[in-house]
């Protein structure tokens, strides 16, 4: 094996932290807790999120915790015993939903669709139809694991129009995509500091709508760390945090929020766009064919693809590596042994960090017997930057 000085990661989260978001991690470091100007920077960086995602009208909070967290305190507070949610499975997230509802004494009710297609409108709008007991919808925005990604603005008008509560993952499309979440009538997102913002992993981000405050109270969850009512009352109401912040990890995310500022949200999303676009071209002139039916269901932070027959996805990933210093991504659950998958997050988002990844691998398929076109994979993806 090759020992590379520069690690080159192009999985689909976590990314690399680019050197201004690296470098906020060795700043001063504070008093969290008693610190007046940490309290401010921790409001700068919800009124940023705010702005990013579109929840002006609405709260929110970033917790320390990965994202698992927010997704764990979101069901455990708007499924009680007995609650009947509506789960949107169209990928291995998607799926996972339904594990947590039950968790929380809730009973799934499992909307089962083409795991390479976004959701499909009409068949939500029917199950609405006929299980008129949903009280919570879940969806996740990208499901990651296969590049999957769903048409959040229709979802969202479909949910409101016959009222449950709608849940949505947003790790990996939050600073990707475009997020309405007051005008498309979400209720409770989740998001991850590690994909598309380029932070560490540890922190989640969760906001919340006035409906879903009613239903927090309602359910009444007794937890002390997965507790959105404690931080209303202990940060909003007393300016305290319910425990010790990560100082170190705000700063980090607060300059990626500010890097997402200087940059323009509009150009942001236009790169992200074009990188899903682009890889999709390098790898249909690759001869390797995408995990997501169409490019309009694919995530524009990831793009997802099968494993030639006979070459192992594990064999790719290692080559790729190990001669070429570039590590891409594998799947897991339904997909794993059979899914490759290439990172465009953030400043991965990018010809150069893709015109790298390709390169690695192409060169690792053809090491390992399976010669693609790299020149038309390139010219491809130029093309369309
Ligand atoms: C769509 C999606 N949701 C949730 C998670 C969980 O995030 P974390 O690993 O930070 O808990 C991931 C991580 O890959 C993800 O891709």
């Amino acid at each position: 094996m090759r020992s590379y000085t520069d690690k080159f990661i192009m999985t689909p989260g976590p990314t690399e932290i680019p050197h201004r978001i690296r470098s906020a991690l060795i700043r001063e470091t504070t008093n969290p807790d008693l610190d007046p100007q940490f309290l401010e920077l921790y409001n700068s960086v919800r009124a940023k999120l705010k702005r990013l995602v579109g929840a002006e009208k609405a709260d929110l909070y970033v917790w320390v915790g990965e994202a698992m967290l927010g997704l764990d305190a979101a069901v455990a507070n708007t499924v009680k015993e007995g609650t009947r949610a509506l789960v949107v499975d169209n990928g291995v997230y998607g799926e996972g939903f339904a594990d947590l509802v039950k968790l929380y004494g809730g009973r799934p009710i499992t909307l089962g669709l083409d795991w390479r297609r976004s959701a499909d409108l009409h068949a939500l709008e029917r199950a609405l139809e006929v299980h008129k007991d949903v009280e919570v919808v879940t969806l996740v925005h990208c499901d990651t694991p296969s590049a999957i990604f769903n048409d959040l603005r229709e979802v969202g008008k479909i949910v409101r129009s016959f009222g449950p509560l709608l849940v949505v993952d947003a790790v990996s499309s939050i600073g990707a995509a475009e997020i309405k979440f007051d005008d498309w009538g979400v209720d409770v997102l989740i998001g991850g500091s590690q994909k598309a913002l380029n932070a560490p992993a540890g922190l989640t981000i969760l906001a919340i709508s006035e409906r879903a405050w009613d239903r927090f109270k309602a359910v009444s969850r007794s937890s002390f760390y997965e507790n959105p009512l404690l931080w209303k009352e202990m940060l909003d109401e007393r300016g305290v945090f319910p425990y010790t912040f990560s100082d170190v990890l705000l700063y980090a995310l607060d300059e990626s929020l500010r890097a997402i500022f200087e940059e323009g949200l509009d150009s942001v999303f236009g790169r992200h766009e074009a990188a899903r676009r682009a890889s999709r071209a390098a790898l249909e002139a690759m001869g390797l064919e995408p995990y997501p039916a169409d490019v309009s269901c694919t995530c524009p932070s990831v793009s997802a693809f099968l494993a030639p027959r006979g070459i192992s996805p594990s064999e790719v990933r290692r080559v790729a590596w190990e001669r070429y210093g570039v590590m891409i991504g594998g799947s897991w659950g339904k997909l794993e042994g059979s899914v490759l998958r290439i990172g465009h997050m953030g400043v991965q988002a990018s010809y150069a960090h893709l015109a790298v990844a390709f390169t690695a691998l192409a060169k690792a398929l053809a090491d390992l017997g399976h010669k693609v076109d790299l020149g038309a994979a390139l010219e491809a993806l130029a093309s369309r930057f």
